[in-house]
């Protein structure tokens, strides 16, 4: 995971393995919100804002060409010895894929493909971090939470339909960041939408250059609101785009994006977190 001494560096890249995770734990967090444990041998060392593609439920529930592609899941975090791991995945019930993951039984095994993409880059020291979290995007800023508090204070601004609906809010109290909740029907913390919440913040604490740095990741339109108000500032923001991919390592070309100056980005190897000016919002799906 990153650590300390890589603040404002290149995110980590590890070669990715492909194998057979035992299921450690898999629980029901609320509405359809879950948390699978995976122990996985040699797992290596992976950035935040990585990724991992997971089979659709266990090896032994059902044939796998129904469905065929494996579906891609945040890494949230991670625990134990170099070598045998446990690799924590929060995930929503979508539809099949994940209705087959939520099936699996402690002792099953699931097909994990990872560390995959190029996860953010951890701020350098003195960065007041504001991350932002729409639904299951929250999954992917836990890691940079984590590490960005290392460089100075973090905000985390949590967003969902409902109470139930949000994602580990207590994981995100319990390491000690400035936590702001904002739901659709007022169930919990403010209500209404995050960008209601940031747009406030970045008003009272107008460009303070290299100083503030906000994160996003949730689905596009929120994102692409977040980038817009951060631009209004002269805020940097870093997305962590949550397209639907098919391979997850760059071979199918299913994920392609168009960006800013014009061509294709391939999410799933060059992202999933991009520079927001980098990208054409209006044909990201
Ligand atoms: C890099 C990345 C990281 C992700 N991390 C997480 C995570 O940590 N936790 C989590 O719950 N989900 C995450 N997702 C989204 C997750 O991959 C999809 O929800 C999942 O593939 C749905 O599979 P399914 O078979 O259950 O649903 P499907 O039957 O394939 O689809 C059901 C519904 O989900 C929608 N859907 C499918 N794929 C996506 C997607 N990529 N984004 C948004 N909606 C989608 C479909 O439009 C449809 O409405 C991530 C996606 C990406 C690309
Ligand atoms: S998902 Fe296949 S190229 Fe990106």
């Amino acid at each position: 995971m990153a650590s300390e001494e890589r603040n404002g560096s290149e995110p980590i890249r590890s070669q990715p393995i492909r194998t057979l995770a035992r299921v450690g734990e898999n629980q029901c967090e609320g509405g359809t919100n879950y948390r699978i444990v995976l122990e996985v041998d040699d797992w290596p060392e992976w950035g935040a804002g990585q990724f991992v593609m997971l089979s659709p439920g266990p090896e032994t529930a059902a044939v796998h060409y129904d469905p065929l592609l494996p579906r891609p899941m945040a890494i949230f975090a991670s625990s134990g010895s170099t070598g045998s791991q446990k690799v924590v995945v929060l995930y929503k019930v979508e539809g099949r894929g994940t209705q087959l993951l939520a099936a699996a039984r402690v002792g099953d095994h699931v097909r994990i493909v990872g560390p995959l993409g190029r996860g953010f880059e951890i701020p350098e020291k003195g960065t007041h971090s504001i991350l932002v979290g729409g639904g299951t995007g929250t999954a992917s800023l836990y890691g940079l939470a984590s590490a960005a508090l290392a460089a100075g204070p973090v905000t985390v601004i949590l967003g969902a339909r409902r109470a139930e609906l949000l994602m580990a809010p207590s994981d995100f109290e319990k390491l000690g960041v400035e936590l702001k909740i904002a739901t659709e029907d007022g169930s919990s913390g403010s209500r209404g939408l995050v960008t209601d919440v940031l747009k406030p913040m970045l008003e009272a604490t107008p460009d303070t250059g290299s100083q503030t740095r906000v994160y996003a990741c949730g689905p596009t339109p929120m994102m692409r609101a977040c980038s817009e108000l951060a631009k209004a500032s002269g805020t940097r923001c870093d997305v962590a785009l949550e397209n639907r991919m098919a391979c997850g390592f760059g071979v199918c070309l299913g994920c392609a994006v168009p960006m800013a100056e014009g061509g294709y980005t391939l999410v799933c190897n060059q992202g999933p977190v991009y520079d927001s000016r980098d990208l054409e919002w209006a044909g990201i799906p």
